[in-house]
């Protein structure tokens, strides 16, 4: 998805919940991480700060909720890729990269991967098109020449 639309899609998930009355009890609580996963794969630690900001719910009750709910990732436990879907990275395989990639880790409709180990989305432009085509895992920038083999790449990760 692309990163702006994602950004939209989640502001709009915020402001609705910011309206609800009842947006601090469990049942919305679980609700609005449902919907943040679904935009974005996972929740990770931005998405966990605003939802302890909108529902006003503290910390410790955020924890339960997440440990008494498996299904919702939380992105601290996986690695995060970011596949560049921007113009350059296409000219140079960026889409069968990506293609390559969601088919090596199993990806589901959600952007977590078989293993439970990796969550992937894709971004509209990582800003280094010099370099491309060019991934992004946990932070650090793979490009070129790296992304020929990717399983061993994500082996590498993998540690
Ligand atoms: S198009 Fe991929 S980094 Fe710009």
């Amino acid at each position: 998805m692309n990163h702006d639309l994602q950004k939209e899609q989640l502001d709009e998930i915020f402001t609705y919940y910011s309206g609800q009355k009842d947006r601090h009890t469990q049942e919305m609580v679980v609700a609005l991480l449902r919907e943040i996963q679904e935009v974005q794969g996972c929740v990770d630690g931005k998405a966990r700060e605003k939802v302890l900001e909108i529902t006003g719910v503290g910390e410790g009750f955020l924890k339960t909720i997440l440990r008494l709910h498996p299904s919702i990732k939380e992105a601290a436990n996986l690695h995060e890729i970011i596949a560049c879907t921007g113009e350059w990275c296409g000219k140079k395989n960026g889409m069968e990269i990506l293609s390559n990639l969601r088919k090596e880790l199993g990806i589901a409709k959600d952007g977590i991967s078989r293993d439970g180990q990796f969550c992937l989305r894709t971004q509209n432009c990582l800003k280094q098109c010099k370099t491309s085509p060019n991934l992004m895992i946990d932070g650090v920038l793979y490009s070129g020449e790296k992304l020929k083999n990717l399983k061993k790449l994500l082996d590498e990760v993998r540690g």
